[in-house]
């Protein structure tokens, strides 16, 4: 195998968030090592046949993440983060999604190509307090890792904080048959990173921690486990990365510099297998590796890090010998054609702060920005004009469809970005073009990934029309509906409100 070993990080240096004025290194934890918690795979209520019913539960909790006081959390179906759904290509998935907590909440599906707004579970589906909604979409879509997260602007970013996050796994044939880890639990894990500040008596404060650029915190905290180790009994382990975090970015890298396999980004496989020693990973990307750690003899340990913070530990336990190897070849990519008659369609990230916006624009939810034929491709052009102290890296993510990079600046993408993704980096002044095609019809949103820049404003939507049902109308939210409501469920009135989001606008003299 003479596959060439990609050996740093591939995005713009400049513009890392270590750059920034606000940024938070994380620190070496100083609490005893944890297993990794695992979360369970959720089971459904019943199957009939291609019918899955499932109950989702947004609660509160409280569990002992550091030595002393627990910490108050919130989670699906779980005190923290939340249960792994794992869907089938093909399979009609009904929900019941149920409302615990003290505030409305929305259940999206991030990766999912489902119908919007509803289905799609962003801001215009609420479920507020004690209530329930039910929805129901097929699975179409090839095997791939993606989440569930809260999603009610402009508070996403602090709900996201208290814990509302949860790994889904969508599942085909193509990829049951290949020969790759996927032993849940055992062989293939999922890593979700994220980062904490641990205030008084262990709890989280997201208001006294607000960064309008994001929010950060010097703890390292992977599935809810701070400082944790993970028991390898195979040779080979397929980790499934998503970056849950806010705002940070995470460079990851093992001790020793050891070489690791990236088989798959955000919504498929990789075309081909691409081999690094070096990756980094934005926000709400998901990236899944397969390490080999056949050198290493039980008692050995190796460390993966992110910059040079250490965040797991792998202890090599006894493993059989795998001599299996990772297909050369993992996936075709569906070739999208573009429609002639659409022309490009530029979108521009600007700003950073209170200031963030997308074409000039702080987002409505009352406002459709773009409207665009289910079932055509069109190229989009992404970019972003900031470029204060070096800048910094937009993660640009769009619901309800899988892209495809064509380029950067005209040149080829990065090579782990071959298949289909949901949401890419944009660096400082750089020009990404990607293929879009939707699949399902309704409203999207499409926007910044650092959570605070999206409830900030850094936000648009698209209403995708089916042409065989044009006039479909949408409800759609509003802001002031969704404030009205936070202020009730806190018992403040409207002008004491806090949520993150509203300062963007304020300070910028907008109205929500
Ligand atoms: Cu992770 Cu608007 O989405
Ligand atoms: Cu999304
Ligand atoms: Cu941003």
């Amino acid at each position: 195998m003479s596959q060439p070993v990609i050996t740093d990080y591939l995005f713009d240096e400049a513009a890392y968030n270590t750059h920034d004025g606000g940024y938070i290194p994380l620190e070496a934890p100083t609490t005893s090592p944890q297993p990794l918690a695992i979360p369970a795979i959720a089971t459904p209520d019943r199957v009939e046949g291609q019918d899955v019913y499932y109950t989702i539960t947004a609660q509160t909790g409280e569990v002992q993440l550091l030595p002393g006081a627990k910490t108050k959390t919130w989670g699906y179906n779980a005190p923290l983060l939340g249960q792994t759904f794992v869907y089938h290509d093909g399979e009609t998935v009904h929900l019941h999604l149920v409302n615990h907590l003290p505030e409305v909440t929305t259940f999206h599906w991030h990766g999912l190509d489902i119908p919007g707004p509803i289905e799609d579970g962003g801001c215009h589906a609420p479920v507020y307090p004690g209530e329930a909604r039910d929805v129901t979409f097929t699975i179409h879509q090839p095997a791939s890792t993606d989440w569930l997260h809260a999603h009610p602007c402009p508070s996403t970013a602090e709900q996201v904080w208290h814990g509302l996050a949860a790994m889904a796994i969508v599942q085909d044939d193509h990829e049951s048959r290949l020969p790759l880890p996927r032993n849940y639990g055992v062989d293939d894990i999922p890593l979700i990173l994220q980062d904490r500040r641990f205030h008084e008596d262990n709890q989280w404060d997201y208001r006294a921690d607000y960064d309008p650029d994001g929010v950060q915190g010097p703890t390292a905290m992977i599935n809810g486990t701070i400082n944790p180790y993970f028991d390898v009994t195979t040779q080979k382990v397929r980790l499934r990365i998503l970056n849950g975090s806010n705002r940070r970015e995470w460079r990851l890298h093992f001790s020793g510099d050891l070489p690791f396999t990236q088989i798959a980004g955000d919504n498929s496989l990789l075309p081909e297998p691409v081999t690094f020693t070096h990756l980094m990973i934005t926000c709400a990307e998901r990236q899944e590796i397969v390490v080999d750690f056949g050198q290493y003899h039980p008692g050995d340990r190796v460390t993966l890090y992110s910059d040079d913070v250490p965040i797991v530990q792998f202890r090599i336990r006894d493993f059989a010998p795998d001599h299996s190897t990772i297909p050369a070849h993992l996936f075709d990519v569906p070739e999208y054609h573009v429609d002639p008659d659409l022309p490009v369609k530029n979108v521009v990230l600007s700003g950073m702060d209170e200031e963030v916006m997308i074409d000039g624009k702080k987002f409505d939810m009352q406002r459709i920005d773009y409207e665009m034929p289910m079932g055509k491709c069109q190229i989009w052009d992404i970019t972003s004009t900031n470029d204060m102290v070096g800048g910094m890296i937009h993660p640009y993510h769009m619901h309800g469809t899988a892209f495809q990079v064509i380029s950067r600046n005209g040149h080829a993408p990065y090579p782990n970005e071959t298949g289909l993704k949901d949401t890419v980096s944009i660096n400082p002044h750089e020009h990404v073009r990607i293929k879009v095609l939707f699949n399902v019809p309704g409203v999207f949103m499409y926007h910044c990934h650092i959570i605070e820049h999206e409830d900030g404003g850094m936000m648009a939507q698209i209403k995708v029309v089916d042409p065989a049902h044009p006039d479909v109308q949408y409800h759609l939210m509003d802001h002031h509906t969704l404030m009205q409501a936070f202020a009730k469920e806190r018992g403040v009135a409207m002008k004491d409100l806090w949520l993150g989001g509203m300062e963007s606008y304020k300070k910028m003299g907008m109205h929500m």
